[in-house]
């Protein structure tokens, strides 16, 4: 088990359409492994496979408390309905927080590690994190879903500033 390093804005990895995971091989088991230790260590409650540079659709999520942390193969959200706007970070853009209006609820299926179908209905910050995590997967980011004046205006502080060295600040956010 091993912490990896959170790939950041910038990083082309971020930007890719993950693949799907065809078997669950000890090195896709590893991974996971490092993707919940990765989490936790940033004190996430979800985190993507290409976050930390592997591009496969495979995502980690933790309960609100940051505990629980499951694993979910390639995962699709069959359902959703209502919106619901409300502040949003990435841990790939640490310090960056906008509003993000996504669905209020969610039903999700996907697999677990043992390919067992799994479907899970989520509302508010879980299913917000489910949405930004599956977002992850398809190479789009939480700055592409708020409105171009708010994005311009990110876009420009990272350009100048970069990302803050201590981030910390309502990290529990960060997804
Ligand atoms: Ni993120």
């Amino acid at each position: 088990m091993a912490v990896l390093s959170v790939r950041r804005y910038g990083d082309p990895v971020l930007r890719r359409r993950a693949r799907p995971v065809d078997e669950v091989t000890p090195e896709v088991e590893r991974l996971v492994d490092d993707m919940i230790d990765t989490m936790y260590d940033e004190v996430g409650i979800g985190l993507a496979a290409p976050q930390v540079g592997a591009s496969l659709r495979l995502m980690v999520v933790a309960d609100e408390d940051g505990r629980g942390a499951q694993a979910l193969v390639n995962p699709v959200i069959v359902e959703q309905g209502g919106s619901v706007t409300a502040e949003e970070g990435c841990l790939s853009l640490p310090g960056i927080f906008a509003p993000v209006t996504r669905a209020e609820w969610v039903r999700l299926e996907a697999r677990d590690l043992t390919g067992r179908p799994v479907s899970l209905r989520a509302r508010h910050l879980r299913a917000r994190v489910f949405q930004h995590e599956i977002d992850h997967l398809d190479g789009v980011l939480f700055i592409d879903r708020v409105d171009a004046v708010t994005r311009d205006r990110i876009k420009r502080r990272i350009k100048k500033q970069g990302f803050a060295a201590d981030a910390a600040a309502h990290r529990a956010f960060a997804l």
